[in-house]
């Protein structure tokens, strides 16, 4: 991609990986940017790198704008490889000696990750580097979401390099809010609910600093998707309320099935759910990806988790989902199992353990039926639909 000015002498330099549809777990359907950035001041800048298969790509795009022999710092705000797989041969062409600022973990992590010995600048929180005309400072974001994650600030331009936070995983011919408007919210949303959700406390407490620092932003480059440059409070104000996980009056029902039978068990709880005026919807664990599922977790009051017993155990699809969703620790929930079985029926309470584990209100024991639903099984089902009706706000 050729470089775009974003700001007077600040250039994005992105590269756009319109076909990756798996980012570590993750369903990207529409692809992903790796965002970099170059600030020409009299000290030449590049502000992080890109996935490894990239890196020549951004390297004849440093070349559109100076030799990158010029470049005189290398700031690596963030050690996942999506940004930092390509610096070998960034460094490499930019110059092995070439001080690259990161964080303390930052050196640590990149230390374990490339063995070339780099001239590491390892910064403290609120630490400053003068590049001429600009100041930067860095700001430590640990745990968002890695130990070594920092944030970099210019003053000068109010411009904010927010490494993965406020990203999206969106590849378009878009590269700011504007050009894009509401439609990029979606992918924000599912952006934090996969890879931001469990650190929401660290969200809020980050958010009430910078505003205690009074720090003006007019403009978040995120290390993935656009740029928020017409209403960055747009980003941070949802930020907040996604990290909040204030429950809705809304019910999702994950479930995987055999022989129907749980899912009939799953469609008649949501349809309970629905006359209760609950906005429910059924998510089928091979028909949803688990990425999607918990996008609609993150502010649903109530998750009904439904598999049938095999061999003694849950269906692959219930583990592996119910494996992602304690892992990024979503809140505020009240939760309830089903299932159906055979001869010995454990998933209901195999599914209830898990559950208890994620601290979620477990509101009844659970519904489970033997082999297909009859009127009486139903019934169950409508009734657990409006007991967890009733428990939402
Ligand atoms: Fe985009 Fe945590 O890497």
């Amino acid at each position: 991609m050729k470089p775009i000015e974003i700001a007077k002498d600040i250039y994005w330099l992105g590269v756009i990986d319109w076909n990756i549809r798996d980012f570590h777990g993750y369903s990207t359907y529409q692809g992903t940017t790796y965002n970099s950035f170059l600030i020409m001041d009299e000290k030449i800048t590049l502000i992080d790198a890109v996935k490894k298969e990239f890196a020549d790509e951004l390297i004849a795009s440093i070349s559109e704008l100076v030799d990158p022999k010029k470049i005189d710092y290398v700031i690596s705000n963030h050690t996942e490889m999506d940004h930092s797989g390509g610096l070998p041969r960034v460094m490499h062409r930019i110059g092995e000696d070439k001080p690259l600022y990161c964080s303390k973990m930052g050196h640590k992590n990149l230390s374990r990750h490339f063995s070339q010995k780099w001239n590491y600048q390892p910064v403290e929180n609120g630490g400053k580097l003068s590049l001429g005309k600009r100041t930067l400072t860095f700001l430590e974001t640990r745990m968002l979401h890695w130990p070594d994650s920092m944030f970099t600030y210019v003053k000068e331009d109010k411009i904010l390099f927010s490494s993965d936070a406020f990203g999206q995983h969106y590849a378009g011919i878009e590269r700011f809010d504007d050009e894009i408007g509401e439609a990029i919210m979606p992918h924000a949303r599912k952006y934090f609910a996969n890879i931001l959700l469990p650190y929401s406390p660290l969200i809020l407490k980050l958010v009430d600093k910078v505003t205690e620092m009074g720090l003006a932003i007019d403009m978040i480059c995120p290390d993935h998707g656009i740029i928020w440059r017409e209403d960055p409070s747009k980003i941070i104000n949802a930020y907040v309320e996604w990290s909040t996980q204030k429950p809705k009056r809304k019910a999702v029902v994950i479930y995987d099935t055999m022989w129907h039978s749980t899912e009939i068990m799953a469609e008649a709880i949501v349809e309970a759910l629905g006359q209760e005026g609950i906005n429910a919807r059924p998510m089928h664990l091979r028909s949803c990806h688990r990425s999607d599922i918990i996008t609609e977790v993150l502010d649903a009051g109530a998750v009904i988790v439904g598999s049938p017993t095999i061999n003694n155990g849950l269906f692959p699809t219930v583990s592996d989902f119910l494996t992602y969703m304690k892992g990024l620790k979503p809140k505020n929930k009240v939760a309830a199992a089903f299932g159906s079985y055979g001869w010995s029926g454990e998933s209901v309470k195999l599914i209830n353990k898990e559950l208890e584990q994620m601290k979620f209100d477990i509101i009844d024991p659970g519904v489970k039926i033997q082999y297909v639903p009859d009127d009486k099984g139903l019934n169950a089902c409508h009734e657990l639909g409006k007991i967890i009706a009733r428990a939402l706000p």
